[in-house]
């Protein structure tokens, strides 16, 4: 293979966001202190634990002006929202720049809700969904993109998506994933194993 480093820069970015394998893909709904709303795609969160239960997602290099990052700064507050199969074209479109006092919601054609005096709104079409505090965050030095992690503090989802275990069918609830920044992608028919023992060979739930 020839040197990353040599590639088109629109290439190498395809083919690098492509090789960590499917992203999980979420919008991060937030508010500005003024009350204007904000929603945007994002394929970097991740579990971070779950006692407490945190999760963290990348900002890309605060270069230009970064709405969801600043309204978190403000309001210590977002909500994060599984992108379904039905709205995957509106939940792309969240990621086109907008003016800050342009919602996102009203320009991807996706409904706000509050959900229990929440300060952030959710996307009600969404299946899945929680609300978070803004913990803290962490310069990746080398390259100038931020992570922040979130404590989640209430998740909203159709009990008939979870299993007895409390693991949840995201199948069923027609929740996608992506490839790359622009790819998107249904799951199939999920497959759980029991916990993975040295004396066992590997046995299907
Ligand atoms: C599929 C997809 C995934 C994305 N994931 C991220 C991400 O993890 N981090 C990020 O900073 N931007 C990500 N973006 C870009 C943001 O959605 C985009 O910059 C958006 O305009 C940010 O909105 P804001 O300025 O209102 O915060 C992604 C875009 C797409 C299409």
């Amino acid at each position: 293979m020839s040197d990353l480093e040599e590639l088109p820069s629109r290439y190498r970015a395809n083919l690098i966001n492509s090789c960590t394998g499917y992203k999980s893909l979420n919008l991060i709904g937030t508010q500005d202190s003024d009350g204007n709303k904000n929603l945007a795609i994002f394929n970097s969160i991740i579990h971070l634990g779950s006692n407490p239960a945190l999760i963290g997602f990348t900002f890309r290099p605060l270069t230009v002006q970064r709405d969801t990052y600043k309204n978190i700064k403000e309001t210590g507050v977002f909500t994060v929202n599984h992108v379904q199969e039905v709205f995957i074209d509106k939940a792309h479109q969240t990621a086109a720049k907008y003016p800050t006092n342009t919602s996102e919601f009203d320009a991807a054609g996706l409904e706000a809700e509050y959900l229990e005096g929440t300060l952030a709104p959710f996307v009600k079409e969404s299946n899945i969904k929680y609300s978070c505090t803004y913990v803290n965050e962490y310069p990746i030095i080398e390259n100038g993109c931020i992570m922040v992690v979130g404590a989640i503090n209430a998740l909203y989802l159709n009990e008939s998506f979870i299993a007895p275990d409390g693991w949840i069918d995201l199948v069923k609830a027609n929740s996608i994933a992506g490839i790359g920044i622009d790819g998107y992608v249904k799951g199939v028919a999920p497959i759980r194993y029991e916990y993975a023992k040295p004396e066992t060979k590997p046995q299907k739930k």
